[in-house]
């Protein structure tokens, strides 16, 4: 098995540079580009990622092999359900995938993905995989409720050697993206049972049924019935 490794000692965002660097030329599958030291990473709808410098893996993956058959929701629960698998079949870590795009460990925010499609016309030339996993990092302030690969398991990992075993996991699941898809709500975080969230402004209780082909979830309320909503509409409370 063989990726296209690329590692910056520093870069503003993984993403962003494999965006420029698949836009200048053509890239091979999977190509990979990491970074000890990520200083402007980007989060879910313009949050930012912020990671300690040499402890954690921030990196993006190019995905240009996936044709239309699959839909951009799709490669968003092929790769986080790989990672979730990888994370407990190879290192033993519990890990759920808490929708849309957090990997949660004992409730607690361990990787976090964001996945950018780029369009050219109408097909979907090529998605970013970007990934930031906490691994070596020791303490992060208390308001992002976030946990790392060591607080959890005491132990020290090489992040080169965990990113390349990730990416094998990765082309191993890509030979039958169906299976993996298939398996997306075994992992789903409060999977048919109740949660809070704040819906309209409002606090209350839901059971999370699961989530549609375009990736709205799908909750059922007393307030609201069986509803789908989409990311700007639903906040997990904790
Ligand atoms: C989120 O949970 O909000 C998604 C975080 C994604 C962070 C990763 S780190 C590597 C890649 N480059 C970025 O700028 N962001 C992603």
């Amino acid at each position: 098995m063989s990726f296209q490794l690329v590692k910056l000692h520093a870069t503003a965002s993984t993403n962003e540079e494999l965006k420029v660097r698949f836009r200048e030329s053509e890239l091979p599958n999977l190509t990979t580009i990491y970074t000890d030291h990520q200083t402007a990473g980007k989060g879910q709808m313009g949050s930012s990622w912020v990671s300690e410098p040499f402890k954690n893996l921030t990196f993006s993956v190019l995905l240009s092999n996936l044709n239309a058959e699959f839909t951009d929701f799709e490669i968003n629960k092929l790769v986080t359900v790989v990672l979730v698998e990888w994370l407990r079949e190879k290192l033993q870590i519990q890990a759920v995938i808490k929708w849309p795009n957090d990997i949660l460990s004992v409730r607690h925010k361990l990787a976090g993905v964001l996945i950018e499609n780029i369009y050219k016309g109408n097909s979907r030339a090529c998605s970013i995989i970007g990934i930031g996993l906490n691994v070596n990092q020791m303490d992060f302030p208390d308001l992002e409720k976030a946990i790392s690969l060591n607080q959890i398991t005491n132990k020290t990992y090489d992040l080169e050697l965990l990113l390349i075993d990730f990416l094998q996991a990765l082309q191993k699941a890509l030979a039958n993206p169906g299976e993996a898809i298939s398996r997306y709500e075994q992992h789903l975080f409060k999977y048919h049972q109740e949660a809070r969230f704040q819906i309209d402004g409002k606090e209350l209780t839901a059971r999370v049924e699961g989530v549609d082909d375009t990736g709205r979830l799908i909750l059922i309320s007393n307030t609201y019935g069986r509803s789908t909503y989409g990311l700007k509409q639903v906040k997990w409370v904790y």
